[in-house]
């Protein structure tokens, strides 16, 4: 069910069940995360694997210091500047996080969303909810309550509806690692933003090697047909006999044949990409078409991001 009532979620929540919930970034798949009967329900409705660990959220940093045992005082610098908002901190936790939690690690992921039915939702509970993006594993992340419905609709217990994510990229994860700050995924907050607080900090994004942020497989965001990533009317070309759906950025190419066209932002703003990016990958696939193409951004600001996740659906 779709509602926009926090107290049917609360409700829900405080009996373990799944509730799916909006943030700016995307909508999670949330549970109670120190319960751990229902944090083993999210990794079931996802069907995921129990090694790519969760995000806690709270609506406070009262409540993040009762998750963990240190807050480095740069990570704080960057809790201040931007919380809420699209940032995950990695932190040592405390005891009374599951294991299952952190598949083992002994870091803890977590983040104040910026969402107002999200933040009211929370400040009810006295448990910090535990919430992978709400797409079955592999695929790409929801940006509306219809994404969740139809993927997942009869897996939770109530959708609530926040309306579409206001970014609509995944939170940035952030760490320590020998005293340094590394950035582990790129997302709805930009490298230069994070740099602009902190100074320098070390890119760790790899891919499916990478065992600080095992989420990171290569095949993630993936739609379900082939996407190529190139020169727009050369992968015309060499493609010229199937029926192509494009995504792009910016001045639209003049194609030859009847190619169906969405742009992420016409005005090339890369915020408006990246709003838009998961809805055109999503519509892309129900499209009547065979291949999709479409063109790495300008790297800075959300470009990053954007051409990561582009990267990923592609592989
Ligand atoms: O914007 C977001 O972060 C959304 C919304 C719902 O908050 N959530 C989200 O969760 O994207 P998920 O599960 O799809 O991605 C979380 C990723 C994991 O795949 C993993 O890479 C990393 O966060 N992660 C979580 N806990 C970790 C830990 N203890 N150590 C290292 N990486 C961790
Ligand atoms: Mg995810």
């Amino acid at each position: 069910m779709i509602g926009t009532d926090v107290n049917i979620a609360i409700d829900n929540l405080n009996i373990g069940n799944l509730v799916a919930i909006p943030t700016e970034t995307v909508y999670g798949l949330a549970a109670n995360g120190l319960n751990e009967t229902a944090v083993l329900n999210i990794f079931r409705a996802k069907e995921r694997p129990f090694f790519d660990p969760l995000i806690l959220h709270v609506n406070s940093i009262e409540k993040v210091n009762d998750l963990v045992t240190e807050f480095d005082e740069r990570l704080k610098k960057l809790a201040d500047a931007f919380w809420p908002g699209p940032l995950t901190l990695l932190l040592p936790k405390k005891d009374i996080v599951p294991d299952v939690v952190t598949s083992g690690l002994k870091q803890v992921a977590v983040r104040i969303p910026n969402h107002k039915l999200t933040l009211n939702l929370l400040e009810q509970l006295n448990f910090p909810l535990a919430a992978p993006s709400a797409n079955p594993f592999g695929y790409i992340s929801p940006t509306s309550a219809i994404h969740v419905e139809k993927q997942l609709g009869k897996k939770v217990s109530y959708i609530l509806d926040g309306g579409n994510c206001e970014i609509g990229l995944e939170s940035s994860i952030v760490g320590v690692e020998d005293n340094q700050i590394c950035v582990y995924r790129l997302g709805g907050l930009s490298v230069e933003q994070i740099e602009n607080v902190v100074g320098r900090v070390s890119l760790k994004i790899n891919t499916s090697s990478n065992p600080k942020a095992p989420g990171q497989l290569k095949s993630h965001y993936a739609p379900n047909k082939p996407l190529y990533i190139g020169n727009l009317l050369a992968l015309e070309q060499q493609n010229i006999t199937k029926k192509i759906i494009c995504i792009c950025f910016g001045n639209q190419p003049k194609f030859i044949t009847d190619v169906k066209v969405l742009n992420l932002s016409k005005t090339n703003n890369v915020n408006e990409a990246a709003k838009n990016l998961f809805k055109f990958l999503r519509e892309a696939d129900e499209l009547e078409g065979e291949i999709i193409i479409t063109h790495l951004l300008p790297n800075t600001g959300l470009g990053a991001a954007i051409n990561d996740r582009l990267k990923r659906a592609g592989a």
